[in-house]
């Protein structure tokens, strides 16, 4: 009787500590997986948003910031101690959350975390920052080839609705931007209606802003200068990429 009890403890206890090990190796692998999506993504991006390099006393504002590869990436490429002010916000509470784990797991450092409905307003004085990164919200059709389920939820009114409140976000976010200070408007969109129309529309209305060239290796202009990646052409995701100076 004692025996199988002890057979039982013993059984027991091996399979806790099977199972711990196992999620211990699930978590450092799953954090091994994420950090190398992380630095792919980098990779990309050192090529896309070198505009985005922070010189010396520049403040900046990530404004829609979660989950936090762009954050991350910026924050990793400005003169440490030499920012006047890092801002990442983003409208949900449990993004942000993403956000602020990610940016502890990369390191990145002395970042204020805000939420905000940009679309409604933000709350920082007009011409706070030097530089801002508008990273909008998307369809996402730039990313199909590893989100396929995209085309199966979006709806021709999703482009209309879409570019609205991208319109809206690109105005009150310009209301921050010094004057010479520059503004980047990304998209992973193919779309036009979320892409050049809304940026040509933001200038209609914004005649102290202009565009400047992406800082981007040729074959990635448009003849619009701004600058895109596809899919089919350059084997990553779709990106749209437009750079502001205010005047
Ligand atoms: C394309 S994602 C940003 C990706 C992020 N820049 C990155 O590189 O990891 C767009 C973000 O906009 C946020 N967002 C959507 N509507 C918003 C709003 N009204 N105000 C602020 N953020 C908003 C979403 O929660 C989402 O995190």
């Amino acid at each position: 009787m004692g025996s199988k009890t002890d057979v039982n403890e013993f059984s027991v206890s091996i399979f806790f500590k099977v199972s711990k090990a196992a999620i211990l190796a699930g978590e450092t692998f799953r954090f091994w997986i994420l950090d190398f999506g992380f630095w792919i993504f980098e990779f990309v991006l050192s090529k896309f948003f070198s505009d985005l390099n922070l010189r010396e006393n520049e403040s900046f504002i990530d404004v829609c910031a979660a989950p936090g590869s762009k954050t991350t990436f910026i924050n990793s490429k400005r003169h440490t101690g030499n920012t006047k002010l890092f801002v990442a916000g983003d409208f949900y509470e449990h993004r942000i959350r993403s956000l602020r784990e990610n940016c502890i797991r990369l390191d990145a450092q002395n970042i204020e975390f805000v939420r905000y409905d940009a679309e409604k307003s933000m709350p920082f004085a007009d011409a706070s920052f030097d530089v801002i990164l508008l990273d909008a919200p998307c369809s996402g059709t730039g990313t199909i080839r590893h989100n396929p389920e995209i085309r199966y939820f979006l709806k021709p009114s999703d482009f209309i609705e879409l570019s609205e409140k991208q319109l809206n976000i690109l105005k009150n976010a310009s209301k921050l931007l010094v004057k010479g200070g520059r503004l980047i408007y990304s998209t992973c969109s193919l779309e036009r209606e979320e892409n050049e129309s809304v940026v040509e529309n933001f200038l209609r209305g914004a005649t102290n802003f202009r565009k400047v060239l992406p800082n981007v290796s040729e074959r990635f202009l448009t003849a619009e200068n701004f600058a895109r990646t596809f899919p089919g052409r350059d084997s990553t995701d779709g990106f749209f990429i437009a750079v502001f100076e205010k005047v």
